[in-house]
């Protein structure tokens, strides 16, 4: 039956983390995927998680029976006051839904999944970021929304192209839709302030198009959770009605237990209603209903003063360690007086630096020196620790000047 069947190619980002695995020279460096590691470059289980775990395994009134098909009730509303703040006017008018997925990943993917299906103006595009995170392409295209490309990240200044940027949104068609970063933009580290926010939104406003924010890194910008929610808060004051998908994954390193949440924010609670019980429909038809562990270990910390705390201090461990690392970066490239300007290691913000390696730079740093990254020159920065960065300063090096 399937004799004519083509292989599809490799994920970039997966198959760069099996490489790192495959390769056994003791100095290798895994740059690829966005997953935090320790200062020994191991994984963290965040000491909170920990604790929340205990308290899971020592409820006697837990069991594994079927969550609802829109998930755990106190995930998704914890996750929906996360992003959009306690005091949130909207939530208070009752017209924020919400739904469980298959953390960052599963919630782009209803939420494009129900714009296909429902979404009024027949054949509009989604705009993504140029560059953006290589997944967003796959999955609207999947769900068959034409997929175009808004200017986002400026080679000149390392720095963002709000003018592209506001010019593509102004002659895209009205009512187009615009997946935006709402913080710690992947690949790139660059975020807008909230100027540049309020002339996004201005435009988006204006032009009727549709926000749809993934946001898989709130606590790794700013290195406060509020403030990585501006955005999304600022477009939700003004009155938008938007999505956001939201992934556990970084945040609570919890990668592997698929934790995350569409938030939709509505014009009218009865809209909203509506709009879940489609999401709900389709949700049936995909996974019938979400896996509980991970929502469980996030519920239980968000909805804990005293855990909550905790969990802030243990994303600021992260945040930190990825600041220094990349001052320790900076700072080796600096001593080596590697051609080149390479202030945007520090200015840029979050889990990625997009360092402006070219992809050839890339091949030779993966084949002379076993350092794994992505074509486009992305680096994770977590993947660097006191003990290999300068190896790598010294292997961006050689790649720049040879
Ligand atoms: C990344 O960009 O490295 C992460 O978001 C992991 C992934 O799923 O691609």
């Amino acid at each position: 039956v399937f004799e004519d069947i083509k292989a599809a190619p490799a994920d970039v980002i997966f198959a760069l983390t099996a490489s790192y695995a495959a390769d056994t020279y003791d100095k290798k460096v895994n740059l690829g995927v966005g997953a935090y590691r320790t200062e020994e470059g191991k994984p963290w289980v965040l000491p909170v998680v920990k604790k929340a775990d205990h308290i899971l395994v020592d409820d006697n009134n837990l069991d594994h029976e079927y969550l609802p098909i829109l998930g755990q009730k106190a995930f998704r509303e914890a996750s929906a006051k996360l992003i959009l703040g306690a005091n949130s006017k909207a939530l208070a008018e009752g017209r924020v839904g919400a739904a469980q997925c298959i953390s960052g990943t599963g919630a782009v993917y209803t939420g494009a999944h129900f714009l296909s299906k429902h979404y009024p103006i027949k054949g509009a595009a989604c705009y993504i970021s140029k560059p953006t995170w290589a997944n967003h392409r796959a999955i609207f295209e999947g769900v068959g929304i034409p997929v175009l490309e808004y200017p986002y990240w400026d080679p000149a200044t390392k720095g963002l192209d709000l003018k592209g940027m506001l010019g593509a949104m102004q002659s895209a068609a009205n009512g187009s839709i615009f997946l935006l970063h709402p913080c710690a933009h992947n690949p790139t580290g660059v975020d807008p302030t909230p100027d540049q926010w309020r002339q996004i939104a201005d435009v988006m406003e204006a032009k009727g198009h549709f926000t749809f924010f993934d946001c898989a890194y709130q606590g790794f910008a700013s290195g406060s959770l509020d403030k990585d929610a501006y955005s999304v808060r600022y477009f939700v004051e003004r009155g938008f009605e938007l999505f956001v998908a939201q992934s556990f994954s970084k945040n609570f390193g919890l990668y592997s237990e698929r934790a995350g949440n569409l938030t939709v924010v509505a014009k009218t609670p009865e809209i909203k209603n509506r709009i879940e019980s489609q999401i709900a429909k389709a949700q049936r038809a995909v996974i019938s209903n979400p896996p509980a562990y991970g929502s469980r270990i996030v519920s239980t910390v968000l909805t804990n003063e005293k855990l909550y705390k905790e969990w802030e201090q243990n994303l600021s461990t992260m945040a930190n360690r990825i600041i220094h690392m990349r001052k320790a970066l900076f700072d080796e490239l600096t001593r080596l007086q590697t051609p080149g300007k390479w202030n945007h290691i520090v200015d840029q913000i979050g889990m990625f630096s997009f360092t402006g390696l070219t992809t050839p730079q890339v091949k030779v740093l993966k084949e002379k020196y076993h350092v794994y990254l992505t074509d486009n020159g992305r680096i994770s920065m977590a993947g660097l620790n006191s003990k290999n960065v300068k190896y790598f300063a010294q292997a961006v090096d050689y790649v720049v000047r040879n």
